[in-house]
């Protein structure tokens, strides 16, 4: 996996499946004490504590027409390489929360990628689902909850359109934030 946003896109897809309707998703990038942190937190199934113990087990998924399950693990490599790592806390009928952290400067650190375009590209393919971000970089913060936006129901052109025009200021939040890192 090259990026975050695509790590992101994945976590999200289990949560999906699992049936949450919401998805929250926190990323709070902290410059001084050199720590980047995601939270991906749903209210779906829930894991058993059977699942929980092989939910990063490359070869372990309930999907039932495929004999890989890479998101967890993949996601783990990422944040390992980086200094960091996942944790997942889960509770059967009440949902999951997954949290990966990296350590930015690393050099093995992934870059970011496209987190506006996968936002877009999520809540529109799931247009049922209440989708909240929070991204947080040092003093600057980034909110978006889809429930802002009433019309979804009746009106899909005009629901899209709202969140496209929000998410162009996502991007250009993370264009600040990536000059600031990287120095761009
Ligand atoms: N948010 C979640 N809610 C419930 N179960 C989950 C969630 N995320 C992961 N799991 C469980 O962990 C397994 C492994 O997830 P993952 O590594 O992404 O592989 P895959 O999705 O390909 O099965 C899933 O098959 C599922 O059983
Ligand atoms: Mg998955």
């Amino acid at each position: 996996m090259e990026d975050l946003s695509l790590h992101i896109l994945d976590i999200v897809e289990n949560s999906i499946k699992a049936n949450a309707k919401n998805i929250e998703i926190k990323i709070l990038i902290d410059k001084k004490n050199d720590i980047i942190k995601v939270t991906i937190k749903d209210d779906g199934k829930g894991m058993t504590e059977d699942e929980l113990k092989i939910a990063f087990d490359p070869f372990y998924t309930s999907g039932k027409n495929k004999k890989t399950g890479l998101g967890l693990s993949l996601l783990r490599d990422s944040a390992l390489k980086a200094e960091g790592n996942v944790d997942i806390v889960s509770e059967i009928n009440k949902g999951t929360e997954i949290q990966a952290y990296f350590k930015i400067s690393h050099p093995d650190m992934i870059p970011l990628g496209d987190l506006s375009k996968t936002m877009l590209v999520m809540v529109a393919a799931n247009r049922d689902k209440q989708f909240r971000l929070s991204h947080i970089y040092n003093g600057l913060e980034f909110n978006f909850d889809t429930a802002e936006f009433k019309a979804h129901k009746t009106d899909i052109v005009s629901y899209l359109k709202q969140i496209k025009d929000k998410l162009e200021e996502y991007k250009n939040f993370l264009e600040i934030i990536k000059g600031d890192l990287y120095g761009i």
